[in-house]
């Protein structure tokens, strides 16, 4: 009996509540580094994660940018996939039925090159997901740094306070925002979104960056500049969270850059995090979501903390 208390005792608590939704595990993946579906499920049980957030999705098929898409640098890599995808309609079709199996929880990401296309695709996706649904948000990806002739939307207070209040007219489901780290009015950002309906707000998105090819001196990506992310960028992540949550005592927040173990995720929780989501370091590990979630259970254990709760906020004192 008493065994089992201290036992108990030693578990620590780790699910989250991330505004109106509430996730089993504090860790999920981060969207376009997982696949659209169950592509991680050979890697550990994907029940088992706070969600799997999938690779954002338009209204219409995208074909995404010339190849190389990824190159790798110092502690991070560089991408610029162009958010390449069958669309919303094909996806729900095709894609959602092989990763809505168990208890997955999914987070759909949505991206448009308009006002008017983030609609359409929350549109599509609201019609869907009426009943009862695996589906437990949507990330609204506000601030891919790929996209040929369109600038990042999250660097533009108006218009993505216009983005989310489109967004969540058409949808019942809890809205994030995924907000960028290139522009120094993050901060003001994040409040217009939430202003204008945002749940919650993701941070961050990659930082950014090119890399030139030796040979050729030209750029090593087919797209030319890309966005960096893992390791490199996680200091980016800690600033961004914790400055965004020193504003905003209340805004939920879901932190994202160059988590690769239990102590980068403690650190974003710390900073302000109220759950994390593992990217780039899936793909030198695809078990890397699985890892970092029992790493962080290990770490909570290690000093002495019950709950991932008992760390949010740490560094604001
Ligand atoms: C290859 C690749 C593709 C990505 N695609 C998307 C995407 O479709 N939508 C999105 O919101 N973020 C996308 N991201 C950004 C990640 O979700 C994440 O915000 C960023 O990489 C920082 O986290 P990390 O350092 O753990 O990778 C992508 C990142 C990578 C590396």
């Amino acid at each position: 009996m008493g065994v089992e208390v201290r036992r108990g005792s030693t578990s620590p608590d780790m699910s989250v509540v991330v505004g109106r939704v509430r996730l089993r595990h504090a860790v999920m993946t981060a969207s376009g580094t997982s696949g659209h579906a169950d592509e991680l499920a050979a890697y550990g049980d994907l029940a088992s994660l706070g969600a799997v957030v999938v690779k954002s999705l338009s209204v219409m098929p995208w074909a995404g940018n010339p190849a190389p898409r990824v190159h790798p640098v110092a502690q991070g890599m560089l991408n610029a996939v162009g958010l390449q995808g069958p669309g919303m309609a094909a996806w729900l079709r095709d894609d959602l039925p092989r990763l809505a199996t168990g208890d997955v929880a999914v987070v759909v990401s949505i991206w448009g090159r308009t006002v008017e296309e983030y609609r359409e695709a929350a549109t599509v996706l609201g019609a869907a997901v009426r009943d009862s649904h695996p589906i437990v948000a949507v990330e609204v990806n506000l601030s891919c740094p790929n996209m040929s002739g369109h600038g990042i939307f999250a660097h533009d207070a108006d218009l993505s306070a216009a983005v989310i209040g489109a967004v969540v007219g058409q949808v019942s489901l809890p809205v994030w925002a995924k907000l960028s780290p290139n522009t120094d009015r993050l901060v003001a950002i994040a409040g217009r979104v939430r202003d204008a309906g945002a749940d919650a707000v993701t941070l961050v998105n990659t930082v950014l960056g090119m890399a030139l090819d030796p040979d050729t001196g030209r750029p090593a990506l087919g797209h030319g500049g890309g966005g960096l992310s893992g390791r490199a960028i996680h200091p980016v992540a800690v600033r961004a969270v914790h400055d965004v949550r020193a504003a905003y005592a209340d805004l939920p927040i879901v932190g994202v850059g160059g988590v690769a173990d239990g102590w980068s995720a403690a650190e974003l929780i710390m900073a302000g995090a109220d759950a994390v989501q593992v990217g780039t370091a899936t793909f030198a590990d695809p078990a890397a979501p699985f890892r970092v979630a029992a790493d962080l259970e290990a770490w909570l254990t290690a000093h002495g903390h019950r709950s991932v709760g008992a760390i949010r906020g740490r560094a604001h004192g």
